[in-house]
C-alpha cells in the first residue's frame, strides 16, 4: 500500500450563506474512502491575502508578508489540490483567482483538480479556470465534474442531501479522483 498523502481542497467561495463547505465535505468524504488519501478543507476565508501588499511578482518567489509565506508553505505542503467552486456570472469568485495569483512555481506541476458547481454545472467556470491552472503549469486531470445545483437550491436556498441530490455527479466525482490518486501516485496506481 501506498504511503498516505495530502489532498487539499480549496473552496471557491467565501460568501455568507455559501453551500460551498456541504460540496467540499461530501467530495472529501468521498475522495478518503476511495483512495485512502488525507483530505483537508482549506477554507480561503482562513487565508486573508490582501491583493496589494506584495511589492514583487510572485514568480520571483520573494515573498516579503508573513500571510504570502504561509500560503506558499501551504500549497508545497500537498501532494494534490482541488478545488471546490460555484460559477459566479460564467466565471470563478475573485477569492480563488487572488488565492491562485498570490502564488506562481507552487503550483508547478502540482496534480489538481477541478469541481464545479452551478445550475448548469459551473462548466464556464471550470473552463475558465483550466486556462489559469495551464498558466502556472498545473498537473490539471482531464475530468472536471459539474455538480448541477437545483433551481430551489440557488434561489430559494432549499436544504439539499449532496448524497441523493447531486448522485447524478457520482461517477464523473469518482472518476476524477481516480485520475488524481494516478496523478499523485503513478506507479502504484492502477
Ligand atoms: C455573484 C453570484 C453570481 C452567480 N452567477 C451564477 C452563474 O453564472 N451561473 C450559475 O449557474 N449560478 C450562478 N450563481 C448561483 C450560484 O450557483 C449559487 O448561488 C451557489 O450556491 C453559489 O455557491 P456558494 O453558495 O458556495 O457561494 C451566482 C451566485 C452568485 C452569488
Amino acid at each position: 500500500m501506498a504511503s498516505q498523502k495530502t489532498v487539499l481542497l480549496i473552496m471557491g467561495s467565501t460568501r455568507a450563506g455559501r453551500i460551498c463547505p456541504r460540496i467540499a465535505q461530501w467530495v472529501a468524504q468521498i475522495g478518503r474512502a476511495q483512495t485512502g488519501h488525507a483530505f483537508e478543507i482549506v477554507d480561503l476565508a482562513d487565508w486573508p491575502l490582501p491583493m496589494d501588499d506584495e511589492p514583487g511578482i510572485p514568480a520571483m518567489g520573494n515573498y516579503v508578508q508573513p500571510h504570502t509565506q504561509a500560503w506558499s508553505a501551504k500549497i508545497r505542503s500537498a501532494d494534490a489540490v482541488i478545488f471546490v467552486t460555484p460559477q459566479y456570472n460564467w466565471g470563478y469568485p475573485a477569492v480563488l483567482k487572488n488565492a491562485v495569483d498570490h502564488l506562481y512555481h507552487e503550483w508547478r506541476d502540482k496534480p489538481a483538480m477541478i469541481l464545479s458547481y452551478g445550475g448548469h454545472g459551473g462548466g464556464k467556470c471550470a473552463d475558465q479556470f483550466r486556462q489559469v491552472a495551464g498558466a502556472v503549469h498545473m498537473k490539471l486531470v482531464p475530468t472536471s465534474p459539474g455538480i448541477t445545483l437545483p433551481e430551489g437550491v440557488i434561489r430559494q436556498g432549499a436544504p439539499f442531501d449532496p448524497a441523493s441530490d447531486f448522485q447524478q455527479s457520482l461517477p464523473s466525482i469518482r472518476a476524477a479522483l481516480g485520475e488524481l490518486a494516478a496523478q499523485i501516485n503513478p506507479v502504484s496506481a492502477s
